[in-house]
């Protein structure tokens, strides 16, 4: 019987392929600590020795107990001591080997070995390229060794490490490297020590042939710090840029958050083949290649800000996460919302502002907003999980990030950094939850956060709808906000909603000066004197709440912002308002011709003040020039057709692109002239010349074709080549296949180039993109155990509307067909594949049901992992 309709079932036990579930009330800490581990390593590529020491005491502050239970995942113990007596008083219970103890501390030693050469999860020990790494956060130090495998258990780690010379010439761990030496045999060993109590998904191993790019950095307090960053030899030239965002971001956390470093070493590995972007291990990040490597040859401007975002981010994590870690996976946020909401700061400190903060939104309304309106909405601190791979989500990171901006907003920063300050100073050393640091807010910076808390326990993205209403000399502004029932949470409280408005006199184009309201009840009105005639809202200015906003405005008014509003998010926003508003009304209830053309021209009206506004910088201009992404779009309606969005927007583009072909061409003509180089003007030129030339291309195939392929061979930069090539993929001239097969020869042997050759062709607007994928799954380049490269042909197909909802059903069965062969290879990855298929409900009804039978059929297959089982169930739920 379906859990759904029969309420008793839900608390029943679970069936054998149903994996349990955890909750956050049941949190009951360790009956025992670690305060001393000691891990010793004899490495080898099939096969790697583990004998692990752990010193164990009671834990005074847990319930007793004489049991030690030690979590395992896949492994086996080839021999257990007791203070070093060999012990046969352990048994396994499932996966966790359990020990019975006789008094209040011990030495615990226990032999395990493993095969990181048959490991395709990339959890745990494992190889890649024929070095060995580690990846342990959350769950994989216990498919290493057996050990209490939780945030809250910290324990100060020696590790010793042996292995071939030749294979491994650099050995690496946490901390600071002790003693080295050789065997005489061929081998040697180093011995690493980390002082700082951590956790065990802090730990990490490296061994493997790398070269470095060192540096140093001194920090405030006069410390020395050395910093090496290992790559592959012939990677070494493109690691530069990864070292200066390493060291702003260590000068940055110390200016702007007091935040100094606290080992003598920090080191960074690069690794082709990593499940996520990089991972902040104390004193040892491992990075996926792609956020290390980048020079302006193989690297757009787009990965140089990844690059300096997540070193910024791994970074910072050293104090938010690291010296302050998390008690239990629930308080996940406590880590990530926090550390985004750091390298947001650092990276809009450094890039400027407004385009940063329009890039954000972006990215929390295309990724968290579908996830907050669907099966697997949570809140920032979910109650449950089966599988907790499947909550390092936009949710937790990115709306968690927009959680803590808004105590930032409503404090100011002075009082924010005191907050923060209360929180590091409090709680260093320990593992925190998300209630200490709204405390250390309310008690630092001053906030009463009695209400605030709602945004930590409900899901769902509020919505508010806005009213302005004119007489005599005052303004009215009415407010009613509504945030939707999500899963398990049918009924809502009404949360604070910081809203930055201004309200601009429409004849001299000015305004009075910006106020903060927040919105704490279902509906308030707020009333403003001394306008003698109607003002223009400007509203949520810099995006101040991470909520859906629905206003009573006209389009004239739209118009008027979109071309004057002075904070630069909310002309963006006005921009995008009126297209949005265009496509949705076009594509539900149809427009006749006259209503069309009267909606295009308002928003052709605001293009030419975007084209044309000399004092924008090409950046922003850019960001104005884009067009509301599919994603968004179908978030607009209850139930969307995609092909018709799709045909709409992209007729509107062709539309545009028609109307302003001289002005676009001699825009693309001006910024061609600007020389490569990473300041901002030049970055800004690369942006609009593609945006340039996607207008034309839409409009004026046969011109676009000659000028993409004409921008390509002179491109000395990625960025360049890259977004011509974007745009001849798109159009079925002979240059497109002409300059795929250049591009793929001139990069084959950098697998990172090779991997947006994959991605362009899947996210192409070319008719038959799904014909591309398919055959691009048999290319000799393709590999499904590098998960880079399953994300650069499948995840940028899943993302392209187009294709992946064509009408028969294709691009869904293609999906599941990939879940369903990655699943037992590598469950973290394939489980994410899964959301794109739970939109079904708000997809219209013939694309409805083959997404919902494709879920069924993944659900129906045999041995499916806790990963992709979990999301499956809910996504159909
Ligand atoms: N903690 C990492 C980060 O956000 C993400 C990560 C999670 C990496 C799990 C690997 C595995 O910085
Ligand atoms: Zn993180």
């Amino acid at each position: 019987m379906d859990i759904s309709t029969n309420p008793e079932m839900a608390d029943a036990a679970p069936t054998p392929h149903e994996p349990p579930v955890i909750r956050r009330e049941d949190y009951q800490p360790f009956p025992w600590l670690v305060p001393a581990t000691r891990l010793e390593f004899t490495l080898g590529l099939a096969k790697t020795i583990v004998v692990s020491t752990l010193q164990i005491e009671r834990n005074p502050a847990a319930q007793a107990s004489a049991v030690l239970r030690l979590d395992g995942d896949g492994i086996s113990a080839a021999s257990v001591t007791v203070d070093g007596q060999e012990s046969s008083g352990w048994e396994m219970d499932g996966d966790s080997l359990l020990l019975t103890l006789p008094g209040d501390a011990h030495e615990v030693s226990i032999t395990t070995e493993i095969d990181p050469s048959a490991n395709t999860q990339l959890m745990g020990l494992y190889a890649s390229n024929g070095m060995l790494c580690t990846q342990c956060e959350a769950e994989g130090f216990r498919r290493i060794t057996f050990f209490p495998d939780r945030p809250d258990v910290l324990s100060t780690y020696t590790v010793r490490m042996a292995g071939s010379q030749a294979d491994f010439p650099v050995l690496l761990s946490n901390g600071n490297k002790a003693a080295e030496g050789e065997n005489g045999d061929g081998t040697h060993w180093a011995e690493w020590h980390d002082p700082w109590p951590k956790p065990s998904y802090l730990f990490a191993l490296v061994a493997g042939d790398l070269v470095a790019n060192a540096d140093s950095f001194t920090t405030l307090s006069g410390r020395e710090v050395d910093l090496a960053i290992y790559v592959r030899d012939g990677d070494l030239g493109r690691t530069r840029h990864a070292m200066t965002s390493l060291i702003k971001s260590m000068e940055w956390d110390e200016q702007t958050f007091g935040r100094e470093y606290d080992l003598d070493v920090f080191n960074i590995v690069a690794v082709s083949d990593f499940n996520m972007g990089a991972m902040e291990n104390k004193g040892l990040n491992v990075f996926n290649t792609k956020y290390v490597l980048a020079d302006p040859e193989t690297a757009t401007d787009g990965d140089f800000d990844g690059v300096e975002g997540v070193i910024a981010h791994e970074y910072f994590h050293n104090w938010s996460g690291n010296r302050v870690t998390c008690r239990d996976w629930f308080q996940l946020s406590l880590k990530e919302g926090f550390t985004v909401l750091r390298d947001q700061l650092f990276s809009q400190d450094m890039q400027g502002e407004a385009v940063k903060r329009i890039e954000d939104v972006r990215i929390l309304r295309s990724a968290q907003f579908p996830e907050d309106s669907g099966p697997l909405a949570h809140p920032i601190r979910p109650d449950s999980f089966r599988e907790i791979s499947n909550f390092y989500t936009a949710t937790v990171y990115n709306k968690g990030a927009e959680v803590i901006r808004m105590m930032r907003t409503m404090c100011g920063p002075e009082a924010f950094r005191q907050g923060t300050d209360l929180y590091f100073d409090r709680h260093d050393g320990e593992a925190a939850t998300c209630e200490d640091f709204i405390r250390a807010m309310e008690d630092g910076a001053g906030l009463d956060l009695s209400q605030f808390r709602l945004w930590y326990s409900q899901a769902g993205t509020p919505r508010v709808d806005i009213n302005l209403e004119h007489s005599g000399d005052t303004a009215t502004l009415t407010l009613k906000q509504t945030v939707p029932p999500t899963p398990g949470q049918p009924g809502k409280k009404p949360m604070p909603i910081p809203l930055r408005i201004a309200l601009f006199d429409r004849d001299n184009g000015s305004h009075e000066g910006e106020q903060l309201i927040v919105l704490d009840q279902p509906e308030q009105s707020f009333s403003f004197g001394g306008f003698a005639s109607s003002p223009v809202l400007s509203v949520n200015r810099g995006f101040s709440a991470p909520v859906r906003i629905a206003r009573d405005i006209s389009d004239d008014d739209l118009v008027f912002l979109a071309a004057k509003d002075d904070d630069p998010f909310a002309r963006y926003e006005a921009m995008q308002d009126l297209i949005v508003r265009h496509l949705t009304a076009a594509s539900s209830d149809g427009l006749d011709d006259y209503a069309r053309e009267a909606a295009r021209r308002s928003i052709a009206q605001a293009f030419e003040a975007i084209l044309t506004d000399e004092t924008l910088d090409d950046s922003m201009r850019g960001e104005l020039m884009m067009l509301p992404g599919l994603t968004y779009l179908l978030e607009q309606q209850q139930v969307a057709d995609p092909t018709r969005i799709h045909e709409e927007r992209e007729g509107l583009k062709a539309w545009l692109g028609a109307r302003f072909e001289d002005g676009l061409a001699k825009l693309h003509r001006r910024v061609s002239a600007v020389a490569y180089s990473q300041e901002s003007a030049s970055r800004g030129a690369r942006k609009v010349k593609t945006q340039a030339l996607a207008y034309l291309a839409a409009a004026n195939g046969a011109l676009a074709s000659e000028m993409a392929a004409a921008q390509y061979d002179a491109a000395d930069n990625m960025t360049d080549r890259q977004g011509a090539l974007m745009v001849l993929t798109g159009l079925s001239t002979e240059r497109r296949s002409a300059k795929l097969l250049d591009f793929h020869e001139r990069y084959s042997d950098n697998e990172l180039v090779v991997d947006k050759w994959f991605a362009l062709q899947a996210s192409s607007l070319h008719p038959e993109a799904i014909e591309h994928v398919k055959a691009l799954a048999d290319h000799a380049d393709f590999n499904i155990r590098n998960p880079n490269r399953v994300r650069s042909l499948y995840m940028a197909f899943a993302a392209n509307p187009h294709a992946f909802h064509a009408a028969d059903g294709e691009g869904y069965r293609l999906i599941a067909d990939l879940i369903l062969e990655l699943d037992p290879i590598n469950p973290q990855t394939a489980a994410r594949f899964v959301p794109s298929l739970g939109r079904w409900r708000r997809i219209e009804p013939k694309r409805s049901a083959m997404m919902r039978a494709e879920l069924e059929r993944i659900r129906s297959a045999k041995n499916l992992s806790r990963d992709t089982f979990e999301q499956v169930a809910r996504s159909l739920g």
